[in-house]
């Protein structure tokens, strides 16, 4: 579904991603694990089309999007739950989704169904985004993307800085569009979350991956987890 090889990424004359190459299959769930500065983000910014690859392949579905613009990777099915959320402060809950959906193609998502999904966000409606929780934002930005009715559905650190129980409950959401047979790239620090998620996971330093494997071997590698994940 998603082919990266050999990724290389800049800012100006800094040279951040270091050949990066992952793939993932149809209905996969992934991980991308590493400490802070690893590359996580700058990889997710390449696949979106906000920074271009110098060099690099990335393919989706067989198509090159490598030098396509950010909202035409998200037509064709990619949707993208950025680390900062993306929430506009000054738009309630309502109109953040509907904003959002008029983008995107017609497809399973509804707003109805986005509700179901996380009924705190129906009950939140009127809300503006500047009066939202930060799981609640999550929930919005993970919402949002759904409703763009994505088939690969990328996220960077949806835990980052919430309350365990928000935490568990974005971790059932997830699990629930993935057995519902959405991909999922997701990002994390938080490796219990990225084991939940995902079955497979790449772990990077200095912008290359170091270890490459199942939820297993990386478990039964403390090597690896001491070293490159910090716990
Ligand atoms: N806008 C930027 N300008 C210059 N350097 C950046 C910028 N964003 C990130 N970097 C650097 O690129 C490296 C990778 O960052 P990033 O992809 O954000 O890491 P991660 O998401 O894994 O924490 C880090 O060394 C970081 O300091
Ligand atoms: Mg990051």
């Amino acid at each position: 579904m998603l082919r990266i090889e050999n990724l290389h990424a800049y800012y100006g004359l800094s040279h951040v991603l270091r050949g990066i190459s992952l793939d993932i299959k149809e209905g996969e769930a992934v991980s991308l694990l590493g400490r802070n500065g690893a590359g996580k983000t700058t990889t997710l910014l390449a696949l979106m089309g906000y920074l271009k690859p110098r060099p690099g392949v990335i393919e989706y579905r067989g198509r090159d999007i490598s030098r396509l613009p950010p909202y035409i990777i998200s037509r064709l099915g990619i949707g993208f739950v950025p680390q900062e959320r993306g929430v506009f402060a000054s738009l309630t809950v309502r109109e953040n989704l509907t904003v959002a959906a008029r983008g995107g193609k017609a497809g399973l998502w509804s707003l109805g169904d986005v509700y179901k999904l996380f009924p705190r966000l129906e009950e939140r409606r009127d809300n503006r985004g500047n009066q939202l929780s930060g799981g609640e934002q999550q929930m919005l930005a993970i919402a949002r993307a759904l409703l763009l009715n994505p088939s690969l559905l990328v996220l960077d650190e949806p835990s980052e800085g919430l309350a365990p129980l928000i935490v568990e409950e974005i971790i059932k959401t997830l699990r629930g569009v993935r057995d519902n047979g959405l991909s999922i790239l997701i990002v994390e620090q938080n490796i219990k979350v990225a084991f939940d998620v995902a079955d497979r996971h790449y772990v990077l330093s200095k912008g290359a991956v170091c270890f490459e494997g199942g939820t297993a071997d990386i478990k039964a590698n403390d090597a690896v987890v001491k070293q490159y994940l910090g716990v």
